[in-house]
């Protein structure tokens, strides 16, 4: 049966929410029959596999071409397509538009947003509009350059910031909200402030799910964050294999 953002949203303190991102149709099957509620084709897209340093310079046309091969697996989990760097600050009209590209074109059911209670009115607009979306708080990837990659939640100041955000994005209308690189001992108390799943990446356990890039998990990325044990080496295991294809060809005697 297809996850909806409603049935998602009813799983919190019923049982842990598996989300993983996916880039393509490949990707997105493989998490599928693995069992994750929910895809986020993520802008990590960007240095996850399109070479680029960081999620900066990903843009809507990457996004959508992305999710749309993501949406061609049809899977029964839901698709969330992720808005590229700083697009939730421009107008209402062009957001609206941002994030109908995403439903219409890319064919995910709902979007993600990068940023806390000052966008709280924007996400609200979203929702009135018929867009679901998934907010996201704590290490914002998108403000690299403003703020770096430093773990959140580590002092009460940080902390009051980030209860506020999660619950102004919560009582905006979002259906869900990852909650990155947060302080681990802090996750249960902002998990109990807000009526919506929190989905942890790198934020320990007391979160309503988890998420991680599926790169990450199978072992195709080069260096994963710390937080990530690796299920799968499937970059070792996938060199091995051309290697062992490659040395078949250079022998002509041998089978191919
Ligand atoms: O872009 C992404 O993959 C993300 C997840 C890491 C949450 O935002």
């Amino acid at each position: 049966m297809k996850t909806t953002t409603r049935s998602l949203r009813a799983l919190k303190g019923v049982r842990p929410i598996v989300c993983l991102t996916a880039y393509d149709t490949v990707t997105a099957r493989i998490a599928e029959e693995g069992g994750a509620d929910l895809l986020l084709v993520g802008d990590s897209v960007g240095n996850t596999v399109l070479g680029l340093p960081d999620t900066v310079g990903v843009t809507m046309d990457m996004m959508i071409h992305h999710t749309a091969a993501v949406a061609r697996a049809k899977p029964a989990a839901l698709v969330v397509g992720d808005l590229p760097f700083a697009l939730a600050h421009d107008s209402f009209p062009k957001l609206l538009g941002y994030a109908r590209r995403f439903l219409q074109e890319g064919g995910a059911q709902a979007v993600k947003i990068e940023g806390g209670a000052t966008l709280a009115p924007a996400i609200a607009k979203l929702v009135d509009a018929g867009i679901p979306v998934m907010g996201h708080v704590g290490l914002l990837p998108q403000r690299v350059h403003a703020a770096g990659y430093r773990r959140r939640g580590l002092t009460a100041e940080d902390q009051v910031r980030l209860l506020a955000d999660a619950v102004a994005v919560a009582e905006a209308g979002a259906f869900a909200v990852v909650v990155e690189c947060v302080d681990a001992k802090f996750m249960p108390a902002l998990t109990a402030a807000v009526a919506i799943p929190t989905i942890g990446i790198g934020s320990g356990q007391g979160c309503d799910g988890q998420i991680l890039v599926l790169h990450d998990l199978l072992g195709l990325t080069p260096q994963p964050p710390p937080f990530v044990r690796p299920e799968a080496h499937l970059h070792r295991d996938a060199v091995a294999a051309v290697r062992r294809w490659a040395g078949r060809v250079r022998r002509p005697s041998s089978r191919r």
